[in-house]
């Protein structure tokens, strides 16, 4: 009978185990064991380099190695030396430029020398014969771990682990809470303040006259002509102890729209003055200064990611990832005529974050 397993056989007898490499015929009743068909072929035979057939190419690449380590060397040597000799001097440019071209070619060289001159030398003067080692079992032998469980169960006897519980017990109890003074140091590196609460609020407040950025100049009412834009920070700014920080959180776009123009809500009436309206310039997808305006339109434009806000309807969104309006500023005149905030924004400029519930 043909063997389906393609195996093959000698001469058998019913109720016998052969093994099988090659077809054959096999007797009903015989068991079949396999033998694996395919030989392990092992390595592939030493080639000789010429390096191990010459010795003088053998000198020759030892040369060469030794020439990649010199300029590596003479590289980190440089990078020193340039540092000192090519100073990055504030506000001159071409210092600059100098010191990184030279600080870059003086490091990469000692870098590479180093890389290539040691894979030329493993690939050129190392043995490259091939060897096959065989993994031992990682299963410890049964003598071994009989010794290991006896020095546990040694140490629990002797320590009296097991027995004392209330020992056992309270040095857990120990162990857990130890880490909890990292927990409240650690906490030190967090902002001193409430986080919600500095995105929360800017430097706007009522009767904070509106100034230009960045000379802080005041600025008039009639100062804003039709289809201008200012861009404004709030008076006194440039004297702030966190000046950039309250910057990035006040900045206000400033413009004049006939009142025609404007599509104002209700209770949003009072916000503006004589067609004059005031909105966050920081987008509210990911922060940036939205500082397009587009007088035709009316738009603002964020060029991060292109978000457009459409100032004749109270900065809503009409194109981009952004998902609110810009936040407006409630402003006002005082008795000079200048424009002044009736308040702070009333609500968080800028994108989300976590504690913002709008
Ligand atoms: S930050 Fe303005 S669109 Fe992304």
């Amino acid at each position: 009978m043909a063997d389906h397993h393609g195996g093959q056989s000698g001469s058998t007898e019913a109720g016998t185990a052969v093994e099988v490499t090659t077809p054959r015929t096999v007797s009903p009743g015989t068991a079949v064991v396999r033998t694996d068909d395919i030989p392990n072929p092992g390595h592939p035979p030493h080639r000789p380099r010429v390096t191990d057939l010459d010795p003088k190419k053998d000198r020759a690449a030892e040369r060469t190695v030794s020439l990649l380590f010199f300029a590596s060397l003479v590289g980190s040597v440089l990078a020193v030396v340039f540092y000192f000799l090519f100073p990055i001097i504030p506000g001159d440019l071409a210092s600059v430029r100098l010191s990184t071209l030279s600080l870059g070619l003086a490091i990469s060289l000692g870098l590479l020398g180093i890389g290539i001159g040691a894979v030329h030398w493993a690939k050129a003067l190392m043995s490259d014969a091939e060897i096959s080692e065989d993994r031992h079992p990682t299963r410890g032998s049964e003598a071994t771990r009989a010794k290991a469980v006896d020095v546990f169960t040694l140490g629990n006897k002797e320590s009296g682990f097991g027995r004392r519980s209330l020992l056992r017990n309270t040095l857990i109890g120990a162990l857990v809470v130890s880490p909890i003074p990292a927990v409240v140091l650690f906490r030190d590196l967090a902002p001193a303040e409430e986080p919600g609460e500095l995105l929360r609020h800017t430097l706007w407040e009522k009767g904070k006259r509106l100034t230009r950025d960045p000379s802080g100049t005041p600025i008039k009412a009639s100062d804003v002509t039709y289809g201008s834009a200012f861009h404004v920070i709030p008076e006194g700014l440039n004297d702030a102890e966190h000046r950039l920080e309250e910057k990035a959180k006040a900045a206000v776009l400033l413009m004049r729209l006939r009142p025609e123009d404007l599509n104002e809500k209700e209770d949003r009436k009072s916000w503006s003055y004589d067609g004059i309206v005031a909105y966050s310039k920081i987008c509210t997808h990911v922060g940036c200064p939205v500082a397009l305006y587009e007088q035709q339109t009316h738009n603002l434009l964020c060029p991060c990611h292109q978000s457009q806000f459409d100032v004749s309807n109270h900065a809503a969104v009409i194109f981009g990832p952004a998902s609110r309006p810009l936040p407006q500023l409630p402003i006002a005149i005082d008795d000079e005529g200048y424009l002044v905030a009736q308040s702070d924004f009333t609500e968080p400029v800028g994108p989300s974050f976590w504690e913002r519930e709008l």
